[in-house]
């Protein structure tokens, strides 16, 4: 089973999510084959090769990072041969802004979620019942926040990598049951 984690991240804090759930997942299956790339980086054979896909992305003005956008748009030539089909897929966001919850969190999800149905794949959120969620789940995937409620910049707590982490070995572990 390979799991392909594909990000951006301008200052970190999305990378850091990144890492946290391909530490999870390998702490829940050392067998599993886990890749990280940048989106810009990553081509149109490594989504084929995966059988789990990973997107993450920064909240930028409301919506997804333009770079994962351009990655969705190259990934358009696989739809009609329906490449990706039947993959799975999870999604990780972080974001600032002013007030407890910034903006954009959601639909920056729910556009990565978008995508993948799009593409004939399977979805995976983040079951409230797993470790973490009160602190970095949403019903869609994991999240944190790296601002305060002022929207100054502050670091993603350890308990929203912790949140990740746990949301790596969901992924890892329906991934598994998915290509038995
Ligand atoms: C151009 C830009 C637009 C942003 N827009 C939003 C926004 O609409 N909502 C939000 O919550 N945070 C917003 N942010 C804050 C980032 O989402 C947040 O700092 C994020 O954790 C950065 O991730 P990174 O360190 O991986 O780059 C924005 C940041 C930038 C640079």
């Amino acid at each position: 089973m390979q799991m392909l984690i594909v990000y951006h991240s301008d200052y970190g804090n999305t990378e850091k999510m990144a890492h946290s759930i391909a530490a999870g997942a390998k702490a829940a299956n050392t067998h599993i084959k886990i890749q990280l790339k940048q989106a810009e980086h990553t081509t149109l054979a490594d989504l084929i090769d995966a059988d789990v896909l990973v997107f993450g992305s920064p909240v930028h003005m409301g919506s997804m990072a333009w770079q994962m956008k351009q990655l969705i748009d190259r990934a358009a030539k696989l739809w009609k041969p329906q490449e990706l089909a039947g993959k799975l897929g999870g999604v990780f966001v972080s974001g600032g802004g002013f007030g407890n919850a910034g903006g954009g969190v959601e639909l920056t999800m729910m556009s990565l979620h978008s995508h993948f149905l799009q593409q004939g794949m399977l979805v995976a959120g983040f079951p409230m019942d797993a470790i973490g969620y009160a602190d970095g789940g949403l019903q869609w995937g994991a999240y944190a926040r790296s601002a305060n409620a002022q929207g100054m910049p502050t670091d993603i707590s350890e308990k929203s990598l912790a949140a990740a982490r746990s949301y790596g070995a969901h992924l890892c572990h329906l991934g598994i049951k998915l290509n038995k």
